[in-house]
């Protein structure tokens, strides 16, 4: 789920390794560790807690040797604890692993490995148990010199993950066969990093982007033997495998924090920018409507889509349900809003026309592919909306549209939200002008996203008066959040927010739901945030802001245009975002709530980049 690392090469592995953990940190962890061949013996340090704590140890008696395997760990079989986290080690100790995801058949293989032969397990994992599997399949292939024993690993991990049910990216090293790491993928990315001299191996390229650029994404069911110099790829049937190398997007400096505290508030910085780039080249002026080349489709493809469905989990959802309304409003088409998990166990009623698209930044949330993968295999076309060029999403889709938004390295999303809102109006523009969308009503559409990327500099001018209500706010036991329309969504995006970066309960809702139920949380601590721009709903939402005046529960409002005037004396914080036409108006409300559950965390101490219990993608289901 979390973080892998591997080098083999001239230089220390140490202090490779550990930075490349570092830059793997924001993804969230409970544990770390490596293994370091130093000679006739695999150096292993590891524990649950930070990397800097790894660090230490590391620092105390510091592993020396050229090539080893590194792990931050997301429990999913034991809890967080020293003995736990990774490498797990086979039977005959000479075997370290590595392993990001799940075993599902980890009970199933420990009992045979238990009833084959002597197999002492030291964790609650399902990886130690993959560890031994391949250990015995190595063990039980014979010694014939160093050679073979590269390719007698290489079969032994094939013929182990064959006999495996679940998700893994593995890296693993043996003792006695030098400078040699091999790798393997199924559901967790791996990427080998291509290096002169050296070579790398990773689940998320910034791990290695600061030694190379030069990068080869494996595939599902890759197996990697990689070696100082050369490295070649199988598959898990044994077949050679074909692969490219391919130019990583961005630099190291691009993953930089900068002058900012926290990634986060780098990133809800970075948003003027981040939806310039995602229309970029996207607006045709001329033709009053958008281009959408990675669709790859046809005008004919287009104009016979008569459904469509969005999926995606989390925020990514959160932007797929603005979607519904933009893609509704702009192109008048039923659009079906579906959390991943839920589509891809249900039998959702589409039509032969119907375009399913998938949601996601990363592009390697496991629910989220699990969904793209069940669209297809029903034969529905079946497109990605991801930030992250070479994830999985991106390329087992039959197309789609890149954000472009640059690398998010906070666990919390933010930036990614506001390209997904952008590119769903791209969406909605290009299929309303197939259809009842007039020239003039097109060109409208550009001019206001067009005018965005200004805007929203304006809204981010905001930041110190949202900073003050959330001193004021930051020790309240709840937050409830309401909107109505393209705003319902962003209350969703706002509470979740808050919940992941400051533990607060939160819950965002319709605003007119206020009255059946939640009206009961009202209370003088528990502050109400309205996101209620000046639009067609402005009125009954002020209804609904009464309610809660009513029962003296404090309220915070986003607003916009003249409407602040009519918020005196019922919010007791306004907000003011520039004005804007509804469909995208979510880009601009959500950055106030984001800037808020930001200050708020600061308020209280928290460690924003590196939320309790969060992972910044889910691999695992
Ligand atoms: C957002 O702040 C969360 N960290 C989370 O909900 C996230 O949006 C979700 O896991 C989906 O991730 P994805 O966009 O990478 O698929
Ligand atoms: N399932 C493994 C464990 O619990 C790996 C978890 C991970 O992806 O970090 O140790």
């Amino acid at each position: 789920m979390c973080g892998i690392v591997g080098y083999v090469g001239r230089s220390e592995a140490a202090p490779i390794l550990l930075d490349g953990l570092r830059r793997l940190e924001y993804r969230g962890y409970d544990s770390a560790g490596v293994a370091i061949v130093d000679g006739d013996r695999v150096e292993t340090r590891k524990c649950a807690g930070r990397i800097a704590d790894l660090g230490k140890l590391m620092t105390a008696e510091p592993p020396a040797g050229t090539y080893g395997i590194s792990h931050t760990r997301w429990a999913t079989h034991g809890k967080p604890t020293d003995q736990n986290a990774h490498p797990h080690f086979d039977q005959s100790g000479k075997l370290a692993l590595v392993h990001n995801g799940v075993i599902e058949n980890y009970q199933a293989l420990r009992e045979d490995l238990q009833r084959e032969g002597e197999h002492n397990f030291t964790s609650d994992t399902d990886t130690e148990v993959l560890a031994h599997l391949i250990g015995k399949h190595f063990e039980a292939s014979g010694s014939n010199g160093n050679a073979n024993a590269k390719s007698r690993l290489v079969t032994a991990v094939r013929t182990a993950l064959q006999q495996v049910i679940g998700t893994y990216g593995i890296a693993l090293v043996h003792k006695d066969i030098p400078d040699f790491i091999v790798g393997a993928r199924r559901g967790s990315p791996l990427v080998l990093g291509v290096g002169k001299e050296e070579n790398f191996l990773a689940s998320d390229v910034s791990a290695i982007v600061a030694y190379t650029r030069d990068a080869v994404y494996l595939n599902d069911f890759d197996i990697v033997a990689v070696e100082r110099e050369k490295f070649e790829i199988s598959s898990l049937a044994g077949e050679g495998g074909h692969y490219q190398v391919s130019k990583v997007e961005f630099t190291d400096e691009d993953i930089k924090k900068g002058d900012y505290p926290h990634y986060m508030l780098k990133e809800i910085y970075e948003q003027p920018g981040s939806v310039r780039d995602a229309m970029r080249g996207r607006l045709s002026a001329e033709e009053c409507t958008a281009k959408l080349g990675g669709l790859e489709m046809t005008t004919a493809e287009l104009r016979a889509v008569d459904r469509i469905v969005l999926t995606g989990c989390g925020t990514a959802l959160h932007a797929g349900r603005i979607g519904e309304y933009i893609i509704e409003q702009l192109a008048g088409l039923p659009v079906e809003i579906e959390f991943s998990s839920e589509f891809r166990h249900r039998n959702t009623p589409m039509t032969g026309d119907t375009l399913v698209f998938a949601i996601s930044q990363s592009g390697e949330t496991a629910d989220t592919l699990g969904a793209l993968r069940e669209s297809r295999r029903k034969g529905y076309r079946t497109l990605g909306i991801c930030n992250n060029v070479a994830s999985t999403i991106a390329r087992e889709s039959d197309g789609g549209v890149y954000m472009h938004a640059g690398p998010e390295i906070g666990v919390a999303a933010t930036k990614s939200f506001t390209s997904q809102v952008t590119i769903m109006s791209l969406i909605g523009l290009l299929f309303g002008r197939m259809r009842h969308l007039s020239t003039s009503e097109g060109s409208e559409v550009i001019d206001a996203l067009e005018a965005l990327p200004a805007q929203i500099e304006e809204t981010l001018k905001l930041t110190d008066h949202v900073k003050e209500i959330a001193k004021k706010y930051a020790r309240s036991p709840g937050v409830l959040f309401f909107g109505r329309q393209f705003n319902y969504p962003v209350a969703l995006e706002g509470a979740l927010k808050l919940k992941e970066i400051t533990y607060i309960f939160a819950e965002g809702h319709p605003s007119a739901e206020l009255k059946h139920g939640i009206i009961a949380l009202v209370r003088p601590e528990v502050p109400c945030v309205f996101i209620a721009p000046d639009d067609a709903v402005f009125s009954k939402n002020l209804n609904n802001m009464e309610q809660v005046k009513a029962r003296k529960g404090p309220i915070i409002a986003v607003t916009s245009g003249g409407c602040a005037k009519r918020l005196e004396g019922i919010a007791d914080d306004v907000i003011t975002v520039p004005s804007a036409p509804d469909f995208v108006m979510p880009v601009l409300s959500v950055i106030p709530l984001q800037l808020l559950a930001y200050h708020m965390a600061v308020e209280l101490g928290l460690d924003v980049d590196k939320p309790r219990n969060l992972a910044k993608s889910v691999t695992v289901e």
